[in-house]
């Protein structure tokens, strides 16, 4: 054990250790990148809260930022956008929560002159340097901080925050969701397309999930798809006119990006909307533009939400509707191993770090 982990074993109100131990990155690469190191203590600013992380949520922009693409994030970089814990420390204009309090976070930062809640910066990820969640102690801004739902456990809270606000928006608010409405959605069994199939069900929508193994596809239908499609082993197209005729769905659910969009927008119907919030596979795919201007299907970007959007969205998470998918509990000091779960394709649900 080192000296830090001895030091920060026991946080005490307002007395907080000097170091601590956190996931941390001083040079972008591949799994070797990620280090286990005593770095400072954060020390709050007049409107920040440290937050001692109980449990912290591991997202794809975990890799993104690991591999220094698509955009560089600042360095050293702590890891990690979403935590649930308890509030140890508060800056002398905090009003909004107080020591003891037992919170999670919303990760989404409005950008300076932005419109509200169009254009984000995502804590724990280009809000840095040195600013992040897979670490024993966390810093953010007090407005950034919702109570941690009496119903779940650490580890179910921490996985919920960043995936949830996203689908949120994604399918309510920029795809209006309505009941009986078609919804394709692929990486079903992922961080944010097993949101999506819960939001589809809130919504009396009808949640066609795609994933790439049938255990993936079980996990699915446990959570409310109506219709499931292997991408590995079926053809989607015939399967998706199987389903809906010729006619289309009517909202495809997209973040893969490059490898799947044309596939999206053929399969939306007429006037139809693809609304697209990541690029896992590549984001400089070509598109066939006759789908846009000629069956008028509307392509639509989705990026995060407001902290109004994730507080609308874990009501349902309070009343058990929409509930937390934790496949993977993993100790902190093996985040790197959280990261290559995604980056690999194997999360069925979220993966999860604990300190
Ligand atoms: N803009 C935002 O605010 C925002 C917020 C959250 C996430 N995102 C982005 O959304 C994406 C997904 O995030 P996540 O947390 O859900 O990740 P995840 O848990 O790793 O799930 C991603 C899923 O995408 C599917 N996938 C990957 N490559 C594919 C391909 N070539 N074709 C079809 N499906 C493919 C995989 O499912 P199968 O292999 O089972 O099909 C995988 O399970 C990431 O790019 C992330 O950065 C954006």
């Amino acid at each position: 054990m080192t000296q830090a982990q001895t030091r920060t074993g026991a946080a005490t109100n307002g007395r907080l250790p000097e170091t601590m131990m956190a996931a941390v990155m001083e040079a972008y690469g591949g799994a070797e990148a990620v280090l286990w190191k005593e770095v400072p203590t954060p020390k709050p600013g007049p409107n920040d809260v440290i937050v001692e992380v109980k449990a912290a949520g591991s997202n794809y922009n975990d890799v993104w930022a690991r591999r220094g693409t698509p955009l560089q994030v600042a360095l050293p970089h702590i890891f990690g956008s979403d935590f649930a814990g308890i509030v140890r420390e508060i800056g002398s204009a905090v009003k909004k929560v107080k020591v003891g309090d037992e919170v999670l976070n919303h990760c989404g930062i409005p950008a300076m002159g932005s419109p509200e809640g169009q254009e984000h910066i995502i804590w724990g990820f280009d809000s840095g340097p040195m600013e992040g969640s897979h670490a024993q102690f966390a810093k953010i801004h007090q407005d950034n901080l919702l109570p941690k739902p009496k119903n779940l456990s650490w580890e179910e809270a921490a996985s919920l925050p960043l995936v949830l606000v996203t689908v949120w928006r994604q399918l309510v608010t920029k795809g209006g969701i309505r009941p009986g409405d078609f919804v394709l959605i692929w990486g079903a069994a992922g961080g944010i397309g097993s949101m999506a199939i819960q939001v589809c069900k809130v919504f009396r929508a009808r949640p066609i999930a795609i994933a790439s193994s049938d255990e993936k596809l079980a996990m699915c239908k446990e959570l409310g798809a109506e219709f499931v499609i292997n991408r590995k082993t079926q053809d989607l197209h015939e399967e998706v006119r199987k389903i809906v005729g010729r006619r289309g769905v009517d909202i495809v659910f997209e973040h893969p990006g490059q490898a799947t969009i044309n596939s999206s927008l053929r399969l939306t119907k007429w006037g139809g909307k693809v609304v697209i919030s990541g690029a896992t596979s590549g984001y400089e795919g070509t598109i066939d533009l006759r789908h846009i201007f000629f069956r008028q299907v509307q392509l639509i970007g989705s990026t995060l939400g407001t902290v109004d959007e994730l507080r609308q969205a874990m009501k349902m998470v309070e009343a058990g509707v929409i509930k937390p998918t934790v496949h993977k509990v993993i100790p902190m000091s093996k985040a790197a191993e959280a990261y290559r779960v995604l980056e690999e394709d194997e999360a069925i649900g979220k993966v999860v770090l604990v300190p």
